[in-house]
């Protein structure tokens, strides 16, 4: 059994065939994360809809602009929802730089401040602006995970000083991955959690094509080969982190 803490439904139109192809190889689980008004909402419908569904809901930082007074008052109106487990994607994304920086500063403080608010775990987006991200992340008292770690060795000490998990998606099987895998054999098995991103970042044997979450177990399998324990133990670790780093879950 696995949970796949990190994907987007939305972008599926064959969604009832996408979830059985996961559920036949142990996929039970599914956090379906929003990125802007529209995904979020979806999120959160799908959470209704279904048992296995869960929802993060927040503004990615390539539609900052999309973090309204709105959109963060209807978040406190459902809040109460025990299928929302959390709030994002939200972050930084300074290598594709889709919103000017100041706006992305904006968005992500005002999602970390109703995350403290609201007490409820972050799902970080960041890409080339860790070191803003953690000057930032100093001032909330939020934990959670950083989604599709892309730090390298260079901030993985201090990303783990926070308390944070580290997400780990498609890219760990790729065969250029050098650096990723020296990642995953320093981060302690307790704080790591499987994500597959899909509809993008698809592991080997699928690179470069559509992602889904039946493909987590790829990302599982390489994982623990690197850790040289079996699927089981995996399994068994991977899912009481996903209780730990989002408590909702557990209940
Ligand atoms: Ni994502």
């Amino acid at each position: 059994m696995f949970i796949d803490t990190h994907i987007h439904l939305d972008e599926f139109k064959d969604l009832e065939e996408v979830l059985d192809r996961a559920r036949g190889v142990g996929v039970d689980g599914f956090i379906c994360v929003g990125y802007d008004v529209q995904s979020s909402k979806f999120s959160y419908s799908l959470s209704i809809q279904y048992n296995d569904i869960y929802a993060i809901l927040g503004i990615h930082p390539h539609s900052a602009s999309e973090v309204t007074n709105e959109f963060l008052n209807w978040i406190c109106n459902v809040k109460d929802n025990r299928k929302i487990l959390g709030i994002g994607e939200i972050g930084l994304d300074y290598y594709r730089n889709l919103s000017p920086k100041e706006i992305q500063l904006e968005a992500f403080e005002k999602q970390l401040s109703l995350a403290q608010e609201l007490k409820l775990p972050v799902s970080l987006h960041i890409r080339d602006g860790y070191k803003d991200a953690f000057n930032i992340l100093k001032k909330y008292k939020v934990n959670g995970v950083f989604h599709c770690y892309s730090g390298g060795l260079h901030f993985l000490e201090e990303a783990l000083s926070l308390d944070f998990f580290i997400g780990f998606d498609g890219p760990v099987t790729f065969h250029n991955a050098r650096e990723l895998i020296e990642v995953v054999r320093r981060c302690p098995l307790d704080r790591i959690l499987l994500e597959t991103d899909a509809p993008y970042l698809a592991p080997e044997p699928y690179r470069g094509r559509r992602n889904e979450p039946a493909y987590l177990i790829y990302i599982a399998e390489k994982i623990a080969e690197i850790k040289g324990i079996d699927l089981e133990e995996l399994s068994k670790i991977t899912i009481e982190n996903t209780k730990i780093c989002f408590p909702r879950y557990a209940t």
